[in-house]
Parts: structure tokens; sequence; C-alpha cells
């Protein structure tokens, strides 16, 4: 027999926070930590707002591109620079960080991420949150959390910006065409990105969604599997995707800075 639900939460009387004996802790502060190391690196390099373009093999790193403000370095704006050098409080990056956040915030993985390793809402399966009152994503601002599959146009949009980024990143050392360790990080990046990006569940409605039968639209139904087999690794992607682009940008910082040299595999 279930124990009695209270009348007032609806949720069976147990004392106890949990009947939970694993480490049940874990996931949530791992995530907290992964989270929390991505936004700090984030900040600092948003706001070093240096080392972030190497022409010799026209490296751009993620973290500024596009770059469209006129505060960017020669050679850096693939896309021209419609927005005015606003000094050193509004960096390049802030004028396209709202977009590619916006969709990482509203992305359902990182939304389970952080309701429970930021806001213990809940903090695990089967344990109880510290909130006495739950809302869901019904009033504002988590209301807001809905504009995620508009947020996925952009996306697109950026992932197509930084294939672009990557292309032209097949520069070799004379002006031709070539091929070093950066180039090959930028090919890794872009196509975890991609493979983010299509992964969205947003994505999988608009490609499979609101079909009767999939027997009359055997081209969106092929396109369906694989989006979804791509959509089953979705926490993957999103994590791999992060650090790759964080590892990409360090990598171009270091680069551009004369840290190190980028070794060439071709030219
Ligand atoms: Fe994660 Fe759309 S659900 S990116």
């Amino acid at each position: 027999m279930s124990a009695p639900a209270s009348a007032a939460t609806g949720r069976p009387r147990i004392g106890a926070r949990t009947l939970r004996d694993d480490r049940w802790w874990l996931p949530p502060l791992a995530t907290f930590l992964g989270l929390m190391a991505f936004v700090v690196y984030g900040l600092i390099r948003t706001f070093m707002n240096a080392w972030y373009w190497v022409p010799e093999h026209n490296y751009l790193a993620p973290f500024f591109s596009p770059c469209l403000s006129a505060a960017c370095v020669p050679g850096a704006s693939h896309f021209g620079q419609p927005f005015p050098d606003l000094g050193w409080l509004v960096p390049p990056p802030i004028f396209v960080l709202p977009f590619v956040l916006g969709f990482r915030l509203t992305c359902y993985y990182y939304r389970k991420a952080y309701y429970r390793s930021f806001w213990a809402s809940p903090p695990a399966c089967a344990v109880s949150e510290p909130h006495s009152r739950y809302t869901g994503e019904t009033r504002f601002p988590l209301i807001l959390q809905n504009a995620h599959r508009y947020f996925f146009y952009v996306a697109m949009l950026v992932a197509a910006v930084l294939t672009y980024d990557t292309v032209i990143a097949f520069k070799g050392t004379d002006g031709g065409v070539g091929i070093g360790l950066g180039t090959l990080l930028m090919v890794v990046n872009v196509s975890l990105l991609w493979a983010y990006t299509l992964s969205c569940h947003s994505c999988r409605h608009l490609i499979g969604g609101r079909l009767t039968h999939f027997s009359r639209h055997p081209v969106r139904y092929w396109l369906w599997t694989k989006i979804s087999w791509l959509n089953g690794r979705h926490m993957l992607l999103a994590w791999s995707s992060l650090v790759s682009v964080a590892l990409v940008d360090l990598y171009v910082m270091l680069v551009a800075s004369g840290a190190i040299a980028d070794p060439r595999l071709f030219n």
C-alpha cells in the first residue's frame, strides 16, 4: 500500500529528505563545478579581449566569432562590424553571447542540469527539494524557456559561421592551403557543435513532429531516425561541445599570444 499523500502538496508524507543511500549528490556537484569552470573561463576570456586572431593561419577563437564590433582586431571580422566600439566594458563577444548562451541556457538538458545543481529543484531523483513552492516553467521568468526553439535557429546560424571560420583556417604558411593542429582542433570543434545543435529536441520535433503517417514522409522519417540517434546522446554532445569550444579558444589564445607555436602537418 502506498504512503498517504499530504493534502497540501499531494506528496507522500515521508520525514526523511531522501531514502536514497547512494552518493546522489555527486552528479549535481560535478555538474555545478563543470559549469562554473566554463562560466569563469568565459568571463575571463571575454573581458581579456585579446589574443583571439592568428592572421597567419586565419584562426579565430570561437568565443570571438563572429567578431561584429569596431573594436575587433583587423582581419577578424569576416561579416563586417555593424556594432561600434563601446569600450572595455562591452568587448566584441557581448554582441553574440546572449544568443549562444540563450541556446544553451534554454536547452532541455542544461535546464535539468542547472535546476538540479544550482537550484536543487530537485537535487536528484527521489530527493526532496528545499523550496516550499513549485510552479514549474509556467510563469515568468521560466516561461521564457519556451523560446528555445527560436534560439535553435540562431544556433544554426552560429554553427554556419563557425563552419566558415574552420574552412578559412586551412590556410598555409605561404598563403595557400595548409593544415596545422589548430585547423584539426577547429574541425573537431565545429563537428561537435553541429552534432550538439542537430541533436536538439526542437530540431527533432521540426524534422519528425506533427506527422500522422511516417510512411508518407520517407525522407523526413529517415532524417528523424538520424536526429533521434543524435538526440539520444544529447547530454554527451552538450558537454563535449562545451569543452571543445573552451579548449579551441584556449589553443588560439596561446598561439595568438606567442606562448606556443602551431605545429604544422602540412604547409
Ligand atoms: Fe538541448 Fe535543444 S534541447 S539544444
